[in-house]
């Protein structure tokens, strides 16, 4: 008599499974995450089966109530969850056998766990898209907020983090949001593919007993049934997408966390964080540490790296279902709270975020962020593009030599290096002439800014929730 540990497989086993292998091979400790879609799911499949005459309409029933017994325990904590079972499904199985009898027996029937954990995932997915995706729209509503707000304020722009031309806040703010506008774009996607339901290709080979997959897959929520039921079991492309998605996001994040440390220093002091967003020092009493986007910064790490491990986990398989893809959730899952948390992070902190316009100004109005509109203005006046270059070049030497701004030279100074200058220069030597004059499509003129905010914000409407 076979003495296996695990009833749901053990008939052909001859002794039982090593103690280790148990725990080994389990996967209950991480994947009792499913259990609401598992319980979904066997609610759909049970259903399907007495639409089609699989199941009397008496054993559904039992089966449904039974399901829902069992959820009721995991919710309030009270169940066993049992490693020698290995996984969620068969937890959830044994113990509705436990309840309901023989009947629980023939919930299984016409499916397998490897298009049940597939199902299972998805459902997951979907229900963790659609919470990312708020977190994401209101990151994205405040930050158009904010942009619209400091659509006038001017800071330095930088390239090679070195001053550049000056910009306004609330141009680089929506340079932040086009950013987010592409990973919400990706996520919507993503959850296309996620949205396809595996159920009925069983095993690997599909059943054969009368199934309804239309039936299921609308009971579900499902777009449409998986296809092939090879691939059915076995595609885990969903998951390396959402992770890709993921990874993305998070460099995003990471350098707008950037930009927030840097701006939070004394050394630029361009915002304020509220304290509620930062922490102390034990032994420095004078530091307010932008903690936040730090982690957030550090946290686009271990994202990447489950993006890698589903990558590798994927290369080479073969067709269909592999004990590997167990190794599927973990990864997914991390990757599901870290975005969630670092969404809300940002949702919270960024409309928060108070600009030091007086400092902001200054640190433009030094490093010469004007020289370019001192060369366009030479060029309006009939000098060649490289020999205005050339002039503005000489203008700034004198400047560093004098500790002087091109602003705050006089004109016979400016005159020294091209006659061609005149009193009207001193328009477009400052800095709220030079953002002005930045006016069209993408330009960093405060009008555009306040339109382009307007156009962000009529877009967001009309992509937000079209899944
Ligand atoms: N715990 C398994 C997983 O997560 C469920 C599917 C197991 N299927 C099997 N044939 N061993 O992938």
């Amino acid at each position: 008599m076979s003495q296996a540990t695990n009833q749901s497989w053990g008939g052909r086993f001859s002794e039982p499974t090593d103690a280790f292998v148990a725990r080994f091979t389990a996967s209950v400790t991480f994947d009792q995450r499913l259990a609401r879609q598992d319980i979904q799911g066997s609610i759909a499949h049970a259903t399907m089966l007495a639409r089609v005459g699989v199941l009397t309409d008496e054993e559904r029933d039992t089966i449904i109530n039974g399901l829902t017994e069992v959820q009721g325990e995991i919710e309030r904590g009270e169940f066993n969850w049992s490693i020698p079972l290995e996984d969620v499904h068969m937890n959830i199985e044994a113990r509705l056998t436990d309840k309901i009898g023989i009947t629980g027996k023939k919930l299984h029937t016409g499916r397998s766990r490897n298009d049940q954990v597939a199902t299972d995932i998805r459902l997951f997915m979907r229900d963790e898209i659609d919470v990312i995706e708020a977190e994401l729209v209101r990151l994205r509503e405040g930050m158009i907020e904010l942009a619209d707000r400091e659509a006038d304020t001017i800071m330095p722009g930088f390239t090679h983090l070195q001053t550049a031309q000056p910009v306004t806040f609330g141009h680089h703010l929506l340079a932040w949001q086009e950013m987010l506008t592409r990973d919400h774009e990706r996520l919507l996607d993503c959850r296309k593919r996620v949205n396809v339901m595996p159920l009925g290709a069983a095993a690997l080979a599909g059943t054969t007993y009368p199934i309804d997959r239309h039936v299921t897959a609308e009971l579900l929520g499902f777009d449409r049934p998986a296809e092939n039921s090879l691939d059915a079991v076995s595609d885990r492309d969903f998951a390396i997408e959402f992770t890709s998605f993921a990874s993305i996001l998070l460099m995003h994040l990471s350098r707008m966390s950037e930009e927030l440390v840097l701006w939070t220093s004394a050394q630029f002091d361009f915002i304020d964080l509220p304290d509620r967003f930062c922490t102390g020092s034990s032994i420095m009493p004078q530091k307010k540490n932008p903690d936040v986007p730090e982690l957030v910064r550090g946290k686009t790490g271990r994202v990447y790296g489950h993006l890698m491990a589903l990558l590798t986990l994927m290369k080479s398989q073969p067709l269909a279902y592999n004990k590997d893809n167990q190794e599927d959730k973990e990864p997914l899952f991390d990757a599901v709270d870290t975005v969630r948390d670092c969404l809300k992070a940002f949702a919270d902190m960024v409309p928060a975020i108070e600009p030091k316009k007086d400092s902001m100004y200054e640190a433009a109005r030094r490093g010469f962020s004007t020289a370019t509109d001192l060369a366009d203005y030479l060029v309006r006046k009939g000098v060649a593009f490289r020999d205005a270059h050339e002039i503005v070049g000489q203008s700034v030497a004198y400047g560093l030599k004098t500790k002087k701004d091109l602003s705050e030279m006089t004109l016979e100074e400016l005159q020294q290096f091209s006659a061609t200058i005149e009193q009207d220069v001193f328009e477009v030597l400052t800095l709220e002439g030079s953002v002005a004059a930045r006016n069209h499509i993408g330009g960093t003129a405060p009008d555009q800014v306040r339109a382009a905010a307007s156009r962000a914000r009529e877009a967001l409407a009309a992509l937000k929730g079209d899944a």
